[in-house]
């Protein structure tokens, strides 16, 4: 029995093409892209915009957003090979099972946890303050004790302040809505995510397209604030903190990659899945903190956790601050969908592979989803949601995140001096740069997250590792051939 026993490419494959009863292909490349938006533009845009230009980087969040872009642009790359070459439910777990082995397969999947399932979290915490604020406008106010987790502090737009509530039941409600959405159905999630994402992408655009002509540009001087004397406080490492934050914004392109068991045709629809989204997020990205930090002066983001709301109201359309709020709603619906589904579809895999107890693998006889894996997730981010606060969890997801992107650019340059002939519809360019210098990037964008952050991951892996071998060392299928 060996902690390094690699999975190989054609058993992988075999695997995914031998059951009837596996998961429906039915994703076209569109609705890969489509997929990807969807987990991308959430929180980040609308809720981080602002606290980054306000706190590091000024009107030059937006260098900030390209600097995360390439990063992430640098691991997307990575994953695009891995999809290309293994598409195979699971992402960076699978890849790494293929070319690490499957000790470093199970910690990767262990933290791609805390991508996904805490990532729904977050997002739906967010999603549960944009929905007070809606209920506002139309004069309705829920319990402050049902809409606040206990060690958070919530300033409502009234000015009402609660000082830790019991539990943040909205957050609960929209986690439990989707995973039985998901549970219904792959074809049916999509088609709900493609009208969500139509949605949002217009806002997105709406905005950028009217509040452009209400840009007031003394607001862009100076462009680069200068550096108060304080790392990451304005000036150059300024933008380099606010790359950090905003990172979060571009969380979920990957997620693409897990359902490369669903997709049509894999070989083709993985890379333009995962750059196509990447690609138009930056693009939208950058033109939003753009025209954001020139309507209102960036020193009046401090503190705000609607940003966007706060930019439109500058605009003469503030008509329109429904209708944004409602789309942005939609926004983060689709985000909290397509990050539920992927986690559900990594234990899935894991659990085909033994290191989980089979439960995670069920398939429902008639909707064909791992129901069993999305109702232990309802339930475990529904904890997460109602009880933990956000900012807490926001770190968590960026810091696993990255360690999972680091680890897909090492498997990158293993993979290519282990299996070199094995052959890949797409090919990251410029190796060993661009892995390279992905991790680079992502350790650098690791180092930049506040101290808590670092010993929170410790922790979630140490528990990972003793769980592998109490339980996933003996149950390994290919350990046990
Ligand atoms: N990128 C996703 C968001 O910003 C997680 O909500």
């Amino acid at each position: 029995m060996s902690i390094w026993k690699r999975k190989s490419i054609t058993l992988l494959l075999s695997e995914a093409d031998e059951s009837e009863k596996g998961l429906k292909r039915t994703l076209s490349s569109r609705a890969l892209v489509a997929l990807g938006v969807g987990a991308i533009i959430g929180a980040g845009l609308f809720s981080l915009t602002g606290i980054a230009a306000a706190e590091h980087a000024g009107p030059a969040v937006t260098l900030s957003f390209v600097l995360a872009a390439v990063g992430c642009a640098f691991a997307g790359l990575c994953y695009a090979e891995f999809a290309s070459m293994i598409p195979v439910a699971g992402s960076a777990y699978t890849y790494s099972y293929a070319t690490m082995g499957e000790f470093m397969a199970w910690i990767i999947g262990w933290d791609l946890v805390l991508e996904y399932a805490l990532g729904a979290a977050t997002v739906g915490v967010s999603w549960s303050r944009y929905l007070l604020e809606l209920f506002a406008k139309f004069g309705i106010h829920l319990p402050p004790e049902l809409i606040c987790s206990p060690w958070e502090t919530l300033k409502l737009s009234d000015g009402t302040v609660i000082e830790g509530g019991i539990i943040n039941l909205p957050a609960i409600f929209i986690v439990a809505m989707l995973s039985l959405i998901l549970i219904r159905g792959t074809k049916e999630s999509a088609s709900m995510n493609n009208f969500l994402v139509v949605l949002k992408v217009t806002v997105v655009i709406l905005f950028i397209v009217l509040g452009w002509q209400f840009i007031d540009v003394n607001n862009y001087t100076p462009y680069i604030p200068e550096n108060t004397g304080v790392f990451g406080e304005f000036g150059l490492s300024g933008i380099a903190a606010g790359a950090g934050t905003v990172f979060f914004a571009f969380i979920g392109f990957d997620a693409v990659s897990t359902a490369a068991q669903e997709a049509k045709n894999p070989q083709k629809g993985m890379p333009i899945g995962i750059l196509g989204s990447l690609v138009i997020c930056t693009i939208l990205y950058v033109l939003f903190a753009h025209v954001m930090t020139g309507l209102v002066p960036y020193t009046e983001f401090a503190g705000d956790a609607k940003p966007a709301a706060t930019a439109f109201a500058k605009t003469g359309y503030d008509f329109l601050q429904t209708g944004l709020i409602i789309a942005i709603l939609a926004g983060y619906t689709s985000v909290i969908l397509v990050m539920l589904m992927g986690q559900s579809r990594v234990f899935y895999t894991m659990s085909k592979d033994g290191l989980l107890p089979s439960f995670f693998g069920d398939i429902h006889a008639k909707f064909r989803t791992p129901w069993k894996t999305n109702l232990f997730f309802m339930v475990f981010v529904s904890l997460f949601a109602g009880f933990v606060p956000v900012s807490d969890l926001g770190h968590m997801v960026s810091i696993g995140t990255l360690l999972a992107f680091v680890l897909v650019c090492i498997g990158i340059l293993v993979m290519r001096k282990k299996m070199p002939e094995v052959p890949r519809a797409f090919k990251t360019p410029f190796v060993p740069f661009v892995p390279i210098a992905g991790v680079v990037v992502c350790v650098f964008l690791m180092y930049s997250l506040p101290g808590e952050s670092w010993l929170r991951l410790f922790i979630w892996m140490a528990l990972g590792v003793i769980l592998y071998f109490v339980y996933g060392k003996k149950n390994s299928k290919i350990n046990n051939e």
